[in-house]
């Protein structure tokens, strides 16, 4: 069997926004976010995916899990082409994709407990699971993601952002997926919940051989956690390489300034 679990060939994504200056509604200026992107993830790897803010990061993200539209080009999870799929057949392939984001308080439905929302997915994607066995999955991952049991009747707004963002990874973690994308997961919290957070995601990795696909600004996680890095400028990648190489030996510009921008470099 393939160890490869998902392959990116020549992903485009444009969007369409309303011509400024114009005043025919139908004329429309095309942005190309991500530009002729391609890289593969082996099952378990982590892959980092660095670049300036604006340059399409979380665009190439929402589009291999189809929140964005692809304009071309092919996205393969365990062989299966994922951008011609219908509605339907992607809700199902999602299973083993899961996604988490920058906001974990706003990416969290306020008015669900943490047991129904952690419970969603089950509902979804595992529904011949009886209520109790859904309720101990629910208490299994809120205590594998350090907090308690006794939380699952509170709402979100009575946690703070890394307890948020520990129930984020729990949502998407209960249903196993194999590929977990984070998008940018630690920006809005403080430094030392930053570090707990890339602690459990670190974990997670090694515990269920997990891929990680982790978008983020801070090259200290980079060089601790991930195995291979893509650079990516104005929607294009300018280098796509281990992450040894990319410190020691980048290639291009943008990277030795990226790098340089860096107050220290980790050893
Ligand atoms: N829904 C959208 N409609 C129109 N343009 C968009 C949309 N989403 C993103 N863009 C544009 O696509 C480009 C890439 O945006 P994206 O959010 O992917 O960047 P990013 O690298 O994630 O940035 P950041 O580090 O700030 O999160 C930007 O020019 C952005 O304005
Ligand atoms: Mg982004």
């Amino acid at each position: 069997m393939s160890d490869v679990l998902l392959e990116v060939n020549n992903l485009s994504v444009d969007f369409y926004i309303p011509k400024k200056d114009s005043i025919f509604p139908f004329k429309k200026d095309i942005v190309t976010a991500v530009n002729n992107v391609s890289f593969q993830m082996q099952k378990g790897e982590v892959l980092g995916i660095v670049g300036e803010s604006g340059s399409g990061k979380s665009t190439i993200a929402r589009a291999i899990i189809g929140l964005n539209k692809s304009t071309s080009g092919s996205v393969k999870l365990n062989q299966q082409e994922l951008t011609d799929l219908h509605a339907h057949q992607l809700r199902l392939a999602r299973k083993d994709m899961q996604m988490i984001f920058q906001d974990p308080l706003a990416s969290l439905d306020p008015r669900m407990t943490l047991g129904n929302i952690i419970a969603e997915p089950l509902k979804i994607y595992e529904p011949e699971l009886s209520k109790q066995e859904r309720r101990k999955k629910v208490e299994e991952m809120l205590e594998r993601v350090g907090l308690s049991k006794n939380m699952i009747n509170r709402y979100p707004h009575e946690f703070s952002g890394g307890q948020c963002q520990r129930i984020g990874v729990a949502r998407a973690l209960v249903v196993r997926p194999q590929l977990l994308i984070c998008d940018e997961p630690t920006t809005a919290l403080d430094m030392t919940i930053q570090a707990q957070i890339i602690e459990l995601l670190q974990q997670i990795n090694r515990e269920f051989n997990m891929a990680i696909l982790l978008i983020t600004h801070d090259f200290r996680v980079v060089a601790g956690m991930c195995e291979h890095v893509l650079v990516i400028q104005h929607g294009k990648q300018v280098e796509y390489s281990d992450t040894l190489s990319l410190f020691c030996q980048p290639q291009e510009n943008y990277t030795k300034e990226l790098l340089a921008s860096i107050p220290r470099l980790p050893d």
